[in-house]
């Protein structure tokens, strides 16, 4: 399986984590009452002359992109004034970190002199499947350093679901990292708010790296890192507008607003399949085929589900014929309670439909079909006896004649 990168993850399992944005972070952290400076968001250098302002004269800029270590990339500059806050937005705006162009800032209120940077976070633990604390008062450095090379200095303390995060708890948090004595009440307060946005907000992971203890005593979180459970969005309406709308790929927008479970990959050969596990190992089998084939891989992933409908197969189709990288598709049904015969009617029905809405379909299509009256399906598909369409009745077959045809038509 080759790795899936995009804006939104998709994962075998299907489940999908939206990544958020710093300053997004900090409102939602604001909402549940985690301690957090002032800032506001901008996306031109000149608008941070007004922020700095209402923030009493200086700020900190600091670079909006999805990854962390902005500080040592010179992602995060102290102002002295408004002028210089416009200066450093200047530089930050536009610049590369680590491969993420900044498009905005946070122009943040200065946190009084920091005192030290500790570490603390929820996250769902997958592999032992269970909630998990983890909290260190070495932070401000990459956790996974301080894991790495003083494991004992970060405390991983299990939540039970059903018991969530109390203020005992949350003491008990604070003990195995051993915070001192002067914040500790005050850390574990924070940890039970940051246990209500972590829950409240259905998220994966809450990340507060670092919370800081500034010199009047009090305790802040100076930077966050949310990722939300996408699976949620039905119970949380607010969510949808978190999402990064500018850096989905555009197929991947137009699946999605089809309600299609769509993945764009890197490769020529366009795959549709019903079932998440068929369709991954579809992508397998292609990429091998491919191998013989002037290398060709997959295109995409995309699950058209249980039900294959002929819209439903119109839409997927036309997506990915939409997808100029993509040279040849192919087909990989399994019928079971919707049976081959409907899906092959939807094939059918599905390239009228694209020939009536006057797209051009002119790419060839492999289609393997078994399972479920798989033989009615065949016929049908012999019977209509479209010049586009292909049938090949083995999965390894398929995937290499459509290998074959995508390195052809690449030529
Ligand atoms: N509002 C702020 N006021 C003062 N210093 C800050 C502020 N925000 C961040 N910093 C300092 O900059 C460092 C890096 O910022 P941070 O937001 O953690 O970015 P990153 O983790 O991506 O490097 C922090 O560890 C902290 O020392
Ligand atoms: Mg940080």
């Amino acid at each position: 399986m080759q790795a899936m990168h995009t804006a939104r993850e998709t994962t075998e399992k299907g489940w999908t984590r939206v990544d958020l944005f710093e300053y997004q972070a900090r409102d939602l952290f604001a909402k549940h009452g985690v301690p957090v400076l002032a800032g506001e968001v901008i996306d031109t250098p000149e608008a941070a002359r007004a922020v700095t302002e209402r923030l009493g004269g200086k700020s900190v800029v600091k670079a909006q992109v999805k990854v962390g270590g902005r500080g040592k990339a010179g992602g995060v500059k102290l102002a002295a004034t408004p002028d210089e806050a416009v200066a450093r937005a200047t530089d930050i705006l536009g610049m590369d970190i680590k491969g993420h162009t900044v498009h905005k800032v946070m122009i943040a209120e200065t946190a009084p002199e920091i005192a030290e940077e500790y570490y603390v976070s929820y996250l769902l633990d997958r592999t032992n499947r269970t909630f998990l604390a983890m909290a260190s008062v070495q932070g401000g450095v990459e956790i996974e350093v301080v894991a790495e090379e003083n494991p004992d200095a970060l405390a991983k303390v299990p939540v039970n679901a059903n018991e969530g995060v109390s203020i005992e708890k949350a003491r008990e948090i604070v003990a195995q990292a051993k915070f001192p004595a002067e914040v500790a009440e005050q850390v574990a307060e924070i940890m039970v708010t940051l246990w209500d946005t972590f829950i409240k907000e259905d998220a994966l992971l809450v990340e507060v790296n670092p919370l800081a203890k500034v010199a009047d005593g009090r305790v802040i979180a100076l930077d966050g890192k949310v990722s939300l459970d996408e699976n949620a969005e039905f119970r949380q309406p607010d969510h949808e507008a978190l999402e990064d709308k500018a850096a989905a790929n555009p197929l991947e927008a137009a699946a999605k607003a089809k309600n299609l479970n769509y993945v764009k990959l890197d490769g020529e050969v366009g795959i549709i399949g019903n079932g998440a596990g068929l369709v991954m190992s579809t992508l397998d089998v292609v990429a091998y085929a491919g191998e013989k084939h002037s290398n060709v891989k997959p295109a995409n992933f995309l699950d058209i589900g249980g039900g294959a409908s002929a819209e439903v197969m119109a839409n997927g189709l036309e997506i990915i014929l939409g997808d100029p990288d993509v040279k040849s598709v192919f087909v990989n049904v399994f019928g079971g309670i919707t049976a081959c015969d409907e899906v092959a009617n939807g094939i059918v029905q599905a390239l009228e439909l694209l020939k009536s809405k006057g797209e051009d379909v002119t790419k060839p299509l492999v289609v393997r079909l078994d399972g479920n009256n798989a033989e009615l399906g065949r016929k049908i598909l012999s019977d209509a006896n479209h010049p586009l369409v292909q049938r090949v009745d083995t999965m390894d077959g398929a995937a290499d004649k459509a290998a074959e045809l995508a390195a052809a038509a690449a030529k």
